[in-house]
């Protein structure tokens, strides 16, 4: 057997959707197939593991088996017990995924290392932006890359020189707005000129909806739709959002596994 594929969610800010889009990801790859692994290094808040056992609940109420992932919240916060829970996890996984606290923190650099696909939600603003890159308060150009973009490009280098392999660093857009604004376009224009700049991709992720903070108590996803009840139009949309961002995640294999569903679909 292969090295698991790892994706880590990470970015020193609270509240840019790190958890809410980790969670997504990984149901949607197990959805599809994949034997995905979940590991919570936020031992405080234990959002996806919370998350992941409310869904443990609901296919107990139902008495459903829905798309699963295996997962634990690391409890040992040491370098050696996130190699013992990495091992752990890939003894029966092909896909690991790690969601990381909203902060500086030693363990969550380590998981950063470990990342063939790293992930920064951000949402629209200036202010998450700030963390990676620097605007001009006239022009909104990037003036330089902040210290989280030199902190991830370091990563990178030392992942390289230890193991010569590369990680894919992608910036997915959080909560996008529907309606087309100035604050919108200016953001996502520093966001592609910083791209070019420090080697980042940037995807969309999912949009602003309600839908996202009433999922929790279920551990219910957008895949889920059969359990939701009421499905609306709005649910519909989101589904495809959710769908595309996978996609722009470009994760081994999943080409592959995706490409027969669209043919079918039409
Ligand atoms: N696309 C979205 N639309 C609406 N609310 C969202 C969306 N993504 C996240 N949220 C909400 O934003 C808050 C922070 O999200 P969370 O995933 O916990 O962020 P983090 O893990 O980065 O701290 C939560 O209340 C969550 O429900
Ligand atoms: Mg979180």
């Amino acid at each position: 057997m292969g090295q698991p594929h790892f994706i880590v969610f990470a970015n020193e800010k609270g509240g840019t959707g790190k958890s809410t889009t980790a969670v997504h990801t990984a149901i949607a790859l197990a959805a599809s197939g994949h034997r995905v692994g979940a590991l919570d290094l936020d031992q405080r808040q234990r959002t996806m593991a919370r998350y992941l056992e409310n869904r443990d609940a609901t296919m107990r109420r139902l008495d459903k088996q829905l798309a699963y992932a295996r997962y634990e919240v690391l409890e040992d916060q040491s370098e050696l017990g996130l190699k013992a829970a990495v091992e752990r996890l890939s003894a029966e996984c092909d896909v690991i995924v790690i969601d990381t606290p909203g902060r500086d923190d030693p363990i969550a650099r380590a998981a950063i290392l470990k990342a063939d696909t790293l992930v920064t939600p951000m949402n629209d603003s200036f202010v998450d932006l700030d963390l990676i890159g620097q605007v001009h308060p006239e022009n909104f150009k990037v003036t330089k890359p902040s210290f989280y973009a030199e902190l991830i490009w370091n990563s990178r280098t030392q992942r390289a020189k230890a193991t010569g392999r590369s990680v894919d660093w992608v910036v997915l857009r959080n909560r996008l707005q529907h309606i087309d604004s100035h604050n919108l376009r200016r953001v996502g224009a520093a966001l592609d000129e910083l791209a070019r700049r420090v080697g980042v991709r940037v995807i969309p992720g999912l949009g602003e909806r309600v839908i996202y903070r009433e999922l929790f108590p279920k551990g219910l996803t957008l895949l889920d739709l059969a359990e939701l009840g009421e499905v609306g139009m709005g649910h519909i949309t989101a589904r495809q959002e959710l769908r595309e961002m996978i996609a722009g995640l470009a994760i081994p294999g999943q080409a592959e596994i995706d490409a027969p569903k669209a043919a079918a679909a039409g």
